[in-house]
Protein backbone atom coordinates (compact mmCIF):
# COMPACT_ATOMS: atom_id res chain seq x y z
CA UNK A 1 0.00 0.00 0.00
CA UNK A 2 2.82 2.44 0.92
CA UNK A 3 4.38 2.19 -2.10
CA UNK A 4 0.79 3.41 -4.29
CA UNK A 5 1.63 7.37 -2.67
CA UNK A 6 5.54 7.25 -1.92
CA UNK A 7 6.56 9.84 -4.57
CA UNK A 8 9.02 8.48 -6.22
CA UNK A 9 13.09 10.03 -5.32
CA UNK A 10 15.98 8.52 -5.88
CA UNK A 11 17.60 6.08 -3.76
CA UNK A 12 20.30 8.34 -2.02
CA UNK A 13 18.21 11.45 -1.77
CA UNK A 14 17.12 12.74 1.80
CA UNK A 15 14.34 12.19 3.43
CA UNK A 16 10.73 14.11 1.64
CA UNK A 17 10.21 17.32 2.26
CA UNK A 18 6.54 17.84 3.64
CA UNK A 19 4.76 21.10 2.99
CA UNK A 20 1.14 21.77 4.43
CA UNK A 21 -0.87 24.29 2.48
CA UNK A 22 -4.35 25.45 4.29
CA UNK A 23 -7.04 27.90 3.94
CA UNK A 24 -9.20 28.29 6.87
CA UNK A 25 -12.17 30.61 7.90
CA UNK A 26 -12.33 30.21 11.15
CA UNK A 27 -9.55 28.47 12.67
CA UNK A 28 -10.47 24.48 12.81
CA UNK A 29 -8.90 23.84 9.69
CA UNK A 30 -5.80 26.01 11.08
CA UNK A 31 -5.82 23.76 14.29
CA UNK A 32 -5.71 20.31 11.94
CA UNK A 33 -2.70 21.77 10.01
CA UNK A 34 -0.70 22.42 13.67
CA UNK A 35 -1.27 19.18 14.76
CA UNK A 36 -0.16 17.19 11.12
CA UNK A 37 3.13 20.05 11.76
CA UNK A 38 3.86 18.73 14.80
CA UNK A 39 3.70 14.79 13.91
CA UNK A 40 5.51 15.29 9.95
CA UNK A 41 7.44 18.21 11.01
CA UNK A 42 6.25 19.89 7.50
CA UNK A 43 6.57 23.24 7.04
CA UNK A 44 3.40 25.25 7.03
CA UNK A 45 1.98 27.47 4.83
CA UNK A 46 -1.17 29.56 4.98
CA UNK A 47 -3.69 30.71 2.18
CA UNK A 48 -5.27 34.23 2.16
CA UNK A 49 -7.56 35.16 -0.49
CA UNK A 50 -6.51 38.84 -1.29
CA UNK A 51 -10.66 39.80 -0.83
CA UNK A 52 -11.51 38.40 2.85
CA UNK A 53 -14.26 36.40 2.68
CA UNK A 54 -17.94 38.49 4.82
CA UNK A 55 -17.97 37.98 8.27
CA UNK A 56 -21.83 37.40 8.17
CA UNK A 57 -22.90 33.95 7.66
CA UNK A 58 -25.87 34.10 4.91
CA UNK A 59 -23.64 36.93 2.78
CA UNK A 60 -20.82 34.17 3.46
CA UNK A 61 -22.46 31.33 2.24
CA UNK A 62 -23.74 33.00 -0.90
CA UNK A 63 -20.56 34.27 -2.08
CA UNK A 64 -19.68 30.37 -1.55
CA UNK A 65 -22.25 28.85 -3.42
CA UNK A 66 -21.75 31.44 -5.97
CA UNK A 67 -17.96 30.79 -6.41
CA UNK A 68 -18.15 27.08 -6.09
CA UNK A 69 -21.17 27.08 -8.58
CA UNK A 70 -19.68 29.16 -11.33
CA UNK A 71 -15.44 27.36 -10.32
CA UNK A 72 -14.06 30.67 -9.55
CA UNK A 73 -10.83 31.43 -8.60
CA UNK A 74 -10.14 33.81 -5.90
CA UNK A 75 -7.21 35.84 -6.15
CA UNK A 76 -4.74 35.37 -3.21
CA UNK A 77 -2.09 37.07 -1.24
CA UNK A 78 1.36 35.88 -2.32
CA UNK A 79 2.75 32.99 -0.10
CA UNK A 80 6.86 32.76 0.32
CA UNK A 81 6.26 28.63 -0.01
CA UNK A 82 5.65 27.25 -3.56
CA UNK A 83 4.86 23.50 -3.72
CA UNK A 84 7.63 23.06 -6.51
CA UNK A 85 10.47 22.54 -3.48
CA UNK A 86 8.39 20.03 -1.85
CA UNK A 87 7.61 16.19 -2.41
CA UNK A 88 4.53 15.79 -0.66
CA UNK A 89 2.14 18.48 0.23
CA UNK A 90 -0.44 18.07 2.46
CA UNK A 91 -3.99 19.93 1.42
CA UNK A 92 -6.49 21.52 4.29
CA UNK A 93 -9.30 23.18 4.00
CA UNK A 94 -13.31 23.43 5.71
CA UNK A 95 -15.78 21.51 3.96
CA UNK A 96 -18.01 24.34 2.17
CA UNK A 97 -21.47 23.35 0.92
CA UNK A 98 -19.56 20.02 0.09
CA UNK A 99 -16.73 20.84 -1.79
CA UNK A 100 -13.09 22.72 -1.14
CA UNK A 101 -13.19 26.69 -0.01
CA UNK A 102 -11.87 28.66 -3.74
CA UNK A 103 -8.84 29.76 -2.31
CA UNK A 104 -7.43 26.14 -1.98
CA UNK A 105 -9.09 25.35 -5.45
CA UNK A 106 -7.49 28.65 -6.79
CA UNK A 107 -3.62 27.71 -5.14
CA UNK A 108 -4.20 24.27 -6.37
CA UNK A 109 -5.06 25.58 -9.93
CA UNK A 110 -2.25 28.08 -9.78
CA UNK A 111 0.25 25.40 -9.30
CA UNK A 112 -0.70 23.05 -11.87
CA UNK A 113 -2.64 20.78 -9.88
CA UNK A 114 0.43 19.45 -8.04
CA UNK A 115 1.23 17.04 -10.78
CA UNK A 116 3.47 14.46 -9.97
CA UNK A 117 3.41 15.04 -6.08
CA UNK A 118 2.46 13.08 -3.31
CA UNK A 119 -0.91 14.85 -2.11
CA UNK A 120 -2.72 14.58 1.15
CA UNK A 121 -5.77 16.21 1.53
CA UNK A 122 -7.64 16.83 4.92
CA UNK A 123 -10.76 18.65 6.16
CA UNK A 124 -13.05 19.90 8.81
CA UNK A 125 -16.66 19.98 8.96
CA UNK A 126 -19.06 20.39 10.83
CA UNK A 127 -21.07 16.56 10.39
CA UNK A 128 -23.40 18.23 7.86
CA UNK A 129 -23.40 17.76 3.90
CA UNK A 130 -20.11 15.41 3.61
CA UNK A 131 -20.14 16.21 -0.57
CA UNK A 132 -17.11 15.23 -2.35
CA UNK A 133 -13.98 16.43 -1.28
CA UNK A 134 -11.77 13.90 -2.56
CA UNK A 135 -13.54 14.78 -6.02
CA UNK A 136 -12.81 18.30 -5.89
CA UNK A 137 -9.19 17.43 -4.77
CA UNK A 138 -9.07 14.99 -7.70
CA UNK A 139 -9.97 16.71 -10.72
CA UNK A 140 -8.22 19.65 -9.78
CA UNK A 141 -4.89 17.29 -9.23
CA UNK A 142 -5.18 15.20 -12.53
CA UNK A 143 -1.84 14.39 -12.61
CA UNK A 144 -1.00 14.11 -8.56
CA UNK A 145 -0.97 10.71 -6.48
CA UNK A 146 -3.95 11.77 -4.25
CA UNK A 147 -4.51 9.82 -1.30
CA UNK A 148 -7.44 9.20 0.33
CA UNK A 149 -8.77 12.62 2.31
CA UNK A 150 -8.41 12.86 6.51
CA UNK A 151 -11.90 14.50 7.82
CA UNK A 152 -12.20 16.03 11.23
CA UNK A 153 -14.66 18.36 12.96
CA UNK A 154 -13.57 21.19 15.14
CA UNK A 155 -14.27 19.15 18.93
CA UNK A 156 -12.82 15.71 17.02
CA UNK A 157 -11.39 13.06 20.18
CA UNK A 158 -7.94 11.96 19.90
CA UNK A 159 -6.87 14.28 16.87
CA UNK A 160 -3.56 13.18 17.17
CA UNK A 161 -4.23 9.24 17.44
CA UNK A 162 -6.60 9.92 14.23
CA UNK A 163 -4.09 11.67 12.22
CA UNK A 164 -1.48 9.38 12.85
CA UNK A 165 -3.62 5.98 12.19
CA UNK A 166 -4.35 8.19 8.69
CA UNK A 167 -0.90 8.74 7.82
CA UNK A 168 -0.03 5.11 8.56
CA UNK A 169 -2.65 4.29 6.24
CA UNK A 170 -1.20 6.75 3.69
CA UNK A 171 1.97 4.54 3.52
CA UNK A 172 3.07 4.94 6.94
CA UNK A 173 4.47 7.66 8.97
CA UNK A 174 7.89 6.75 8.90
CA UNK A 175 7.88 6.96 4.73
CA UNK A 176 6.94 10.80 4.80
CA UNK A 177 7.98 12.51 8.43
CA UNK A 178 11.53 13.94 8.35
C1 LIG B 1 -20.16 28.67 3.96
C2 LIG B 1 -20.00 27.40 4.78
C3 LIG B 1 -20.43 26.20 4.24
C4 LIG B 1 -20.28 25.01 4.98
N1 LIG B 1 -20.68 23.83 4.42
C5 LIG B 1 -20.53 22.68 5.14
C6 LIG B 1 -20.92 21.42 4.57
O1 LIG B 1 -21.42 21.33 3.44
N2 LIG B 1 -20.75 20.30 5.34
C7 LIG B 1 -20.24 20.34 6.60
O2 LIG B 1 -20.13 19.29 7.25
N3 LIG B 1 -19.82 21.52 7.15
C8 LIG B 1 -19.98 22.67 6.45
N4 LIG B 1 -19.58 23.88 7.00
C9 LIG B 1 -18.97 23.89 8.34
C10 LIG B 1 -17.43 23.98 8.26
O3 LIG B 1 -16.90 23.01 7.39
C11 LIG B 1 -16.84 23.76 9.66
O4 LIG B 1 -17.32 24.73 10.53
C12 LIG B 1 -15.32 23.79 9.64
O5 LIG B 1 -14.84 23.22 10.84
C13 LIG B 1 -14.76 25.20 9.48
O6 LIG B 1 -13.37 25.14 9.31
P1 LIG B 1 -12.45 26.45 9.50
O7 LIG B 1 -12.60 26.85 10.96
O8 LIG B 1 -11.08 25.98 9.18
O9 LIG B 1 -12.95 27.51 8.58
C14 LIG B 1 -19.72 25.06 6.27
C15 LIG B 1 -19.33 26.30 6.82
C16 LIG B 1 -19.47 27.46 6.08
C17 LIG B 1 -19.02 28.77 6.68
Amino acid sequence: MSAVYETPRPETSAPPRILIAYYTYSGSTGKLAEELQRLTGGTLTRLYPSQPYPSRFPELLEQVRREIHSHHYPRLLPVSESPARYDIVFVGTPNWCGSIAPPLAAWLRQHGGLAGKTVLPLYSHCGGEPGNIAGAVRSLCPKAQVAPVFAARPDEDDLAAKLDAWLTACGGLSAISV
